[in-house]
């Protein structure tokens, strides 16, 4: 087979850092590829005009594999006031990720949140005896990716047209006297063919890594055309999983059940803005920040990161001192979605041995602040979390030669 061509777009600020430490583990595990660097953030924003230049989009097109770090983006008068003059009021700041999202419709959104045992940023749970106990949670929330809250349907003070054909609806006589420049309103779009597809993306995942539920988590009571759409279609789907039961719970009492019972849940399938709040709370079940990998996958293009932005205040430390373990838990991911899974295993494997082992935590495993001092505190630097990483995969390799000849 030919080698496979990766598109990295480190971005901003520490995508820097991480993008190419996933890279010396790709390297290690013997994932071998040429990579391309595509441009892709505030910086070429700034001299450009464009934060994914045609270019970077060509490359995708061509190359259909990704690796993404991180981008800056900023409010409206910042884009604007930080542009080359000679730019100045020529273009308009969009966010790169939603375009990437929207220009290959990258529909679905895969977040494991997976805790490594061992890890200290796991979450603890008092038992009613006394003492604590360490539930294990092994979700992996699928987020659809383009539609909904976030398909950018939206208004302050809405044309006469949309106002005319909201009037139409009598819910909205309650707002009829409202003065436009008073009135800011968001579309919640889903489409039967999306809401399948993340549904049935989800079953499928389910179905393959043997998780024991799908859960459903919307709000259909209050929401009974979008929300009712989504458990319509999760229903239709679940048929076609007869063993796999189909859980539907509201996205608020998700979040408050969150800590009650995580280990219970398996696979869970969301719309856009409920998919972004679900995966979040399950992330800071399992590490946060550091541990959050993304997969954005489309039926041509798939494009991996980890959840993390650019943190600019770390990103002129030297040596750097963020976690790299999102970057390259995302770096696995990609390697599962093209088939190489003993190499993304290998790399888990590594993962939960320098977590288990407890040697070497970058500062936000320990739980001091970040900065400079962190590392004379005893925090390991990117590299060094990295380095530890290597080490662990000779030796999970090792192991596995030798239990293979024995
Ligand atoms: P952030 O994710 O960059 O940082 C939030 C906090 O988490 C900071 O304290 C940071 O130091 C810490 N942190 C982030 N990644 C870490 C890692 N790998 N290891 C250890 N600690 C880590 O979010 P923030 O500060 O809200 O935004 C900074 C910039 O990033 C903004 O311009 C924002 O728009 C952008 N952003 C970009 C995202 C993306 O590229 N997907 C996602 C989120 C924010
Ligand atoms: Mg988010």
């Amino acid at each position: 087979m030919s080698k496979r061509t990766v598109v990295t777009m480190p971005g901003d600020g520490i995508g820097n850092q991480v993008l190419p430490e996933a890279i010396r583990v790709l390297n290690a595990v013997g994932f071998e590829a040429n990579y391309v660097h595509g441009d892709i953030g505030w910086e070429i924003w700034c001299n450009e005009g464009n934060a994914l230049p045609e270019r970077t989009i060509k490359l995708l097109a061509e190359h259909k594999l990704g690796l993404f770090g991180a981008i800056t983006s900023k409010p409206k008068k910042e884009a604007d006031a930080e542009i080359k003059p000679e730019l100045r009021g020529k273009f308009s700041y969009f966010s790169p990720i939603v375009t990437m999202r929207q220009k290959f419709n990258l529909d679905v959104c895969l977040r494991p949140c997976i805790g490594f045992p061992g890890n200290p940023l796991n979450f603890i749970r008092k038992k009613p005896s006394g003492g604590f106990e360490e539930p294990p949670v092994n979700v992996v929330v699928f987020r659809q990716n383009t539609e909904g809250l976030y398909a950018g349907v939206e208004w302050t003070n809405p044309p006469a047209q949309v106002r005319d054909a909201l009037a139409t609806h009598s819910k909205f006589k309650a707002f009829a006297n409202v003065k436009g420049e008073d009135l800011a309103i968001s579309v919640r779009i889903i489409t039967r063919a999306a809401a399948e597809r993340i549904c049935r993306a989800a079953f499928e995942y389910a179905n393959k890594f043997g998780y024991k539920n799908v859960t459903i988590c919307e709000k259909p009571n209050v929401l009974r055309e979008t929300s009712g759409l989504m458990e319509e279609m999760a229903k239709q789907v679940a048929r076609d999983f007869p063993g796999i039961p189909l859980w539907s719970t509201n996205i608020d009492a998700q979040t408050m059940w969150l800590t009650k019972n995580p280990e219970e849940y398996g696979v869970i399938v969301a719309s856009n803005l409920f998919g972004d709040v679900i995966s979040d709370a399950f992330a800071g079940l399992i590490g946060g920040l550091g541990f959050a990998a993304s997969g954005n996958i489309g039926a041509e293009v798939a494009v991996f990161e980890p959840t993390h932005g650019s943190a600019p205040k770390y990103a002129e430390l030297n040596p750097s001192i963020v976690n790299p373990i999102a970057m390259i838990l995302s770096a696995a991911m990609m390697l599962d979605h093209i088939g190489e899974n003993d190499k993304s295993n290998l790399i888990r494997k590594a993962i939960a041995g320098v977590v288990a082992e407890g040697k070497v935590r970058t500062y936000d495993m320990m739980r001091i602040p970040g900065g400079a001092k962190a590392i004379s505190q005893g925090a390991a630097s990117t590299t060094q979390m990295t380095d530890a990483i290597l080490y662990e995969v000779e030796k999970v390799q090792a192991r596995e030669l030798a239990a293979a000849v024995r």
